[in-house]
């Protein structure tokens, strides 16, 4: 099993889509292990992208991070980190595949609705960035026993 950060970014949360953008997530059989709404710091911003300082997009980035509130998330499951990219599309939304987030939710070539880990040492150093301890609450669903197949005795 496996944990990433998802962000909903301030576009998101700003355009009333946080319900849709959640419930994609949970259709698909993803947990919502952690869920919280916050203004991010800039310091809290820079550190989060710190790979892309220097680049020319890098200050919008930050800005636009920073601009408004955001709903960060803790999103497990099997795969979880590679099937929420899927599930966003590609960075912009003039190029993202109908079908995901960004594809349907949006034409900017800026504002992108939404963040996730591309790999698991980012998601370990993204969740202890925006969690504190305590704040992911690791749970058994009842639907679990039908969201995977457990008669190895692992979720498949
Ligand atoms: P994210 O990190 O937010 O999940 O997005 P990503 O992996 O799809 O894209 P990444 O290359 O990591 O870029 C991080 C964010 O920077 C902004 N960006 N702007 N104007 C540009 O060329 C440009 N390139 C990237 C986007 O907000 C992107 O999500
Ligand atoms: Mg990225």
């Amino acid at each position: 099993m496996e944990t990433t950060l998802i962000i909903l970014k301030p576009d998101a949360v700003q355009r009333g889509l946080m319900g849709r953008i959640i419930s994609r997530f949970e259709e698909k059989g993803l947990q919502i292990v952690g869920c919280k709404l916050m203004q991010i710091p800039m310091s809290l911003a820079e550190t989060h992208y710190k790979d892309h300082k220097g680049k020319p997009f890098y200050p919008g980035l930050v800005g636009f991070m920073t601009s408004a509130p955001v709903l960060v998330m803790a999103v497990r499951g099997l795969g979880a980190i590679a099937i929420a990219r899927k599930m966003m599309g590609a960075t912009f939304g003039s190029k993202a595949e109908p079908g995901t987030i960004r594809g349907d939710f949006g034409v900017s070539n800026s504002f992108n609705l939404i963040h996730g880990s591309d790999s698991p040492e980012a998601a370990a150093r993204e969740l202890e960035l925006f969690f504190q301890k305590g704040e992911v609450v690791e749970h058994k669903r009842a639907i679990d026993a039908w969201v995977y197949d457990m008669a190895k005795g692992s979720p498949e």
